[in-house]
């Protein structure tokens, strides 16, 4: 073995001549394997979730008809003559029209629900006011639930507002409308007939949306799971240096994978993540990096939010930043436990801040009613004087941010179970996250 080596030692000058030339190829060569042997090991396509809710139904003509009548029982109990809406997610919610559907524009599209009483039967009386160059339009497009609407419309020159109240019976009672009517249509109805009270609608109405049925349960757990299993795919194919950007790319096709609309996430590495709604950019993932995905997408119309704060296998994460992580974490749990049908919304807040210590680094509220909207009403705050129900849904997303160090935020959504405990929405999927690895 050395004798043969002899002549290549003795041979110095030749062997470095064949190297100078070969080497360099070599190495090339070399380098493409192992760049193939990684890029096949470290699979970069995209996760496919895969048909998760595929099985999941949208809401049934049965159930908008019901969710009418509530309403026009309602409006009896209130004395009130109708309740008016403009394409959005009250009007998706008794009848199936969002923005989506149809876009706002200066010129009026409303949806206004009548009681009907014929001896104790209460029905409602579905009206669309609509432009009558929009009419036919609005006919062939609007997926108006109902089978019976009354079309009313109004030409250019004419006043929309007093089309719309002088075509409510006699009845003098108030005109409640949506709290998200924009507020020209809110004035232009109440100078329209100024003898007739216009007022928003008031909380006996606002809580049959708030409280959600076992049908947008189904809904909501199934987004919420989707959207969970997403992160979770996407985090195993993530890889020290990967950017910010390519991150949030990656988890976009992947809720999209998983038949979800409208599916994003803020994406932010190290310190990004301690600006709470920041932007992130191509900051590329550090050894020593947490990675935070909040994640949103829609099904039926109804939207996921679930935040993770991840790390990868080889991170190597600081001892503080672990030990704040599983504050965090200790956090949530204390709210989950807090909250129960009956207690005030604010002791779930105020239960998840103790849990922290009531650091100053936990700088915005616990969470927010969820549903058609992602926020909606009601509001986890240290200032929500709202009593949990069966039905409400509300995310559960303590935080910690300390600017230039650590940002860890930790989200899943739960609703109130008719044994009056509060559930995650995530439940079916493992719930809340076990470590940074485990999420
Ligand atoms: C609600 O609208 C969607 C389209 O946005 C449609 O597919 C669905 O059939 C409608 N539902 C009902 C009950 O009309
Ligand atoms: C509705 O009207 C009835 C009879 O006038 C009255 O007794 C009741 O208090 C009214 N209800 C509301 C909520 O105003
Ligand atoms: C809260 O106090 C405990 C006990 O002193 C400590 O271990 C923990 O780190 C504190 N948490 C925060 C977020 O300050």
């Amino acid at each position: 073995m050395s004798s043969a080596k002899v002549p290549l030692l003795h041979n110095v000058p030749e062997h470095r001549g064949t190297s100078r030339r070969f080497l360099p190829t070599a190495f090339i060569m070399v380098s493409l394997l192992c760049y193939t042997f990684v890029l096949y090991f470290r699979d970069v396509s995209v996760p496919v979730i895969g048909q998760h809710c595929a099985h999941i139904p949208p809401i049934s003509a049965e159930e908008f008809t019901t969710r009418q009548n509530a309403l026009a029982r309602t409006l009896v109990d209130l004395n009130a003559t109708a309740y008016i809406a403009e394409p959005g997610a009250s009007f998706k919610y008794y009848a199936n029209v969002s923005n989506a559907n149809w876009g706002l524009s200066e010129r009026p599209l409303l949806l206004i629900v009548t009681p009907v009483q014929a001896g104790n039967d209460v029905h409602a009386q579905i009206t669309i006011l609509t432009p009558t160059f929009e009419a036919a339009r609005a006919k062939l497009e609007l997926p108006i639930a109902s089978t019976d609407v009354t079309w009313i419309d109004w030409a250019e020159e004419a006043n929309p507002y007093e089309h719309a109240i002088s075509s409510l019976r006699d009845s003098p009672g108030a005109v409640f409308v949506d709290g998200h009517i924009r507020a020209f249509i809110f004035d232009g109805l109440k100078d329209a007939h100024p003898d007739r009270t216009v007022s928003t609608a008031p909380y006996e109405i606002k809580r049959l949306r708030e409280r959600k049925s076992p049908s947008e349960i189904m809904i909501l757990k199934c987004v919420n799971e989707a959207t969970l299993l997403s992160i979770r795919a996407v985090r195993e194919r993530m890889y020290r240096g990967i950017t910010e950007s390519t991150a949030s790319a990656m988890m976009r096709e992947t809720l999209a994978s998983a038949g979800l609309t409208n599916g994003g996430c803020l994406t932010l590495f190290g310190d990004d993540a301690a600006l709470p709604h920041g932007r992130g950019s191509d900051r590329p993932l550090g050894k020593n990096d947490f990675a935070l995905f909040d994640c949103t997408a829609g099904l039926h119309g109804y939207s996921s939010d679930v935040t993770r704060t991840v790390a990868i296998k080889g991170s190597k994460i600081p001892e503080d930043h672990l030990h704040l992580w599983h504050q965090v974490h200790h956090a949530q749990t204390a709210a989950i436990q807090t909250a129960k049908a009956g207690v005030i919304a604010r002791e779930v807040d105020i239960a998840a801040r103790k849990a922290l210590n009531n650091t100053k680094y936990f700088t915005h509220r616990l969470g927010h009613g969820i549903g058609l909207e992602v926020h909606e009403d009601p509001y986890l705050n240290g200032g929500s004087m709202s009593v949990l129900e069966t039905g409400h849904t509300f995310s559960n997303e303590p935080g910690y941010y300390h600017i230039g160090k650590v940002g860890i935020r930790l989200e899943d959504c739960f609703y109130i179970h008719e044994n009056g405990n509060a559930v995650f929405l995530t439940a079916g999927v493992g719930g809340q996250a076990k470590s940074p690895w485990s999420p």
